[in-house]
């Protein structure tokens, strides 16, 4: 991050209005990564406008591919499985998911190349994936203290492999079956708690034939990509913000357009409803296996939640934003089995913990999670993003209820997800 910069945001008496969401993230990362490998060329409409995705877009410039950007229109030419030895170290910014699921495909790619990213991303713990890579035989080191960034990947012949992952995540499950597409024989993802299936969709999108069994898939080495045209869906890790800023005021009306509506993707939109939050589905269609649809959002009071186990995982990137509108629910909410929080892009739990006591509120932090009581008042107050963009974007939420002006520091992290954010919030918020 360059400057620091301050937003100010001021109490709201409601939010109302249509979003139009830069494409998914998650999905952006891998239909560009894909595209890379793939024969052809991949034209995508509404690609995510966020720094992260800008970052994958360099790397694969850098690793060979042509890309041609206007806005949120890309095009890429695809190196048919063979990408070229970067000319310098591979910058993947703040992205973990740049820097973890990359590494699986230069893995076994003919030349060396070293990732690296900013002080955030540095800090971020790569032995869940220097770990299963080795097994495939990769020749993988980490530079940094205790496996982190910068990544030192020299290419090596792989070997298919069965990896049960001992923890949930969707990055390292996207890294080995990346490298399990260059690799002899078969490799197989095992996960015991379900996390997000954008990797295995975008997989069968580009012509990959992956078997997929219940917490398994399978990838067999070799498979040629083909490239395609698609339309990225939007983000519903954004749109969390508007979703629970509409859940914080009575009267709010909130139309979400062409939003992700995968079903492990989208386990905010039923705890919202259990709170107590009105939901219509409207236009929901399928495209290259992502369900995609209009949702508009209606706020009557929100009950409190409990979220653990399984749930947790489903909802990783909402935390932060369902945290910080807890104490607005009648009961408040509780957050378990959320360790996984420390290790983001900051320690979450800490910063949401830390920016609720500076707005007044009452907070109770665990190793792995939170209770936030419910009935709450909350002033306005200093926010510390820790330079990460959910911790910004979740406060300026909760300061619309706040009493008193807040103040979002280090408020321009947004970009790293979605740039428009604050221009979107101002034209929804009534005063
Ligand atoms: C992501 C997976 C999650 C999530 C991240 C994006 C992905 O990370 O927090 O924002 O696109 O696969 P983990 O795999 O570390 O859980």
């Amino acid at each position: 991050m360059n400057k620091t910069e301050t937003v100010t945001i001021y109490p709201a008496k409601n939010i109302t209005g249509g979003v139009s969401l830069p494409g998914d993230k998650s999905i952006s990362h891998r239909y560009a990564m894909l595209a890379g490998i793939a024969e052809g060329t991949t034209k995508l409409k509404n690609f995510s406008s966020a720094a992260d995705c800008a970052s994958t877009l360099s790397c694969m410039e850098a690793l060979g591919c042509a890309v041609r950007r206007t806005g949120g229109e890309v095009e890429i030419d695809g190196a048919a499985r063979k990408l070229r030895a970067p000319a310098a170290v591979l910058d993947c910014g703040n992205s973990g998911s740049t820097m973890r699921m990359l590494s699986g495909m230069v893995a076994a790619q003919e030349f060396a190349s070293e990732l690296t990213g900013d002080d955030s991303l540095r800090k971020r713990p790569m032995k869940r994936i220097m770990d299963p890579l080795r097994q495939m035989g990769a020749e993988i080191e980490a530079k940094g203290e205790g496996d982190r960034p910068p990544l030192r990947i020299t290419g090596r012949k792989l070997k298919g492999m069965t990896y049960k992952m001992p923890l949930a995540s969707a990055q390292v499950k996207s890294c080995v079956l990346f490298a399990g597409l260059f690799a002899e024989g078969e490799t197989t993802v095992e996960e015991t708690v379900a996390t997000r299936d954008h990797t295995e969709q975008a997989l069968r999108a580009f012509g990959v034939t992956v078997k997929r069994e219940k917490g398994r898939a399978t990838v067999a080495g070799g498979q040629r990509l083909k490239s395609i045209e698609a339309y990225v869906p939007g983000d519903i890790s954004s749109a969390t913000f508007f979703l629970c800023a509409a859940g914080i005021f009575a009267g709010s009306n909130v139309v979400f357009d062409s939003v992700l509506l995968n079903p492990t993707r989208a386990a905010l939109l039923d705890v919202m409803t259990q709170m107590g939050m009105k939901l219509n589905f409207l236009k929901v269609e399928e495209q290259f296996g992502e369900l995609i649809g209009t949702v508009q959002a209606q706020a009557a009071g929100l009950k409190g939640a409990t979220i653990k186990g399984g749930l947790t995982a489903a909802l990783i990137d909402e935390l932060p934003a369902l945290a910080a509108i807890a104490p607005y629910t009648r009961e408040g909410i509780e957050i378990r089995d959320a360790k996984e929080l420390r290790v983001k892009e900051s320690d979450r739990i800490a910063a949401v913990a830390e920016n609720l006591r500076r707005m007044g509120a009452t907070v109770e932090e665990f190793e792995d999670g939170l209770r936030v009581p419910g009935g709450q008042k909350l002033h306005g107050a200093e926010i510390e993003t820790y330079g990460d963009h959910r911790i910004a974007m979740a406060f300026s939420v909760a300061a619309l209820r706040a009493e008193g002006e807040t103040k979002i520091v280090g408020s321009e992290a947004v970009a790293v997800s979605y740039p428009e954010f604050f221009e979107t919030l101002e034209r929804m918020v009534e005063r």
